[in-house]
């Protein structure tokens, strides 16, 4: 990580969705949940490190009782167009128990989330959905499609709230994109 405040400023390029946006987009989905999923047991899975900033929020924005469980989850693709995925955190809760949200940070060639869901569908969830904050549908490479995406964004390099470039950036409260070149 570079320390320079300079440097790192320099390097935000332009800002791709502001805060407001977010915001507003957060309270409608945080509503359909609130609705959708009244007097059901549902848990909240955050993908980390990348989606703890949009899961904070989201689950701010819902009135019902929920539970948050937390997955750190590492895809390897291989010569195979399936891949391996490594968990190195898991969820603790019972699955059959829930209808489960996964919130996921940004859907790219797909490769993490398609293997995370066909893992997390073995442990039998009432129900699973997948909430992304981004999709970059040009990317993809395995076939994964949100439940509901918040935003759809062309091919850039992101970073801000929970996105980042070498672990940095994740601090800035709106959706950025990198200036690789600068
Ligand atoms: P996928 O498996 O290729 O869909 O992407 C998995 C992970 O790559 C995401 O959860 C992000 O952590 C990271 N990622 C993909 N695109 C970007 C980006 O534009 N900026 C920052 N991280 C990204
Ligand atoms: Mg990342």
């Amino acid at each position: 990580m570079d320390f320079n405040a300079v440097e790192f400023k320099s390097k935000i390029k332009s800002v791709v969705i502001s805060e407001e946006e977010i915001k507003r987009k957060i309270r409608e989905v945080g509503r359909w949940i609130s609705d959708e999923y009244k007097d059901k047991p549902l848990l909240i899975i955050s993908i980390l490190k990348g989606s703890f900033v949009f899961a904070s929020d989201l689950i701010r924005a819902i009135d019902i009782p929920c539970e948050v469980a937390f997955m750190v989850a590492k895809s390897y693709s291989g010569s195979t167009s399936c891949g391996e995925v490594k968990i190195s955190l898991d969820v603790e809760q019972d699955l059959s128990k829930y209808h489960v949200i996964i919130a996921e940070d940004i859907i790219d060639t797909g490769r993490t989330l398609s293997l995370v869901v066909e893992k997390l569908k073995e442990r039998n969830p009432l129900s699973l959905k997948v909430i992304t904050l981004l999709d970059k549908p040009d990317r993809r490479v395995v076939k994964m499609d949100a439940d509901i995406s918040l935003f759809t964004i062309p091919d850039l390099f992101i970073i801000g709230y929970g996105l980042d470039y070498n672990d940095a950036y994740r601090n800035l409260p709106y959706v950025a994109e990198y200036d690789e070149g600068a």
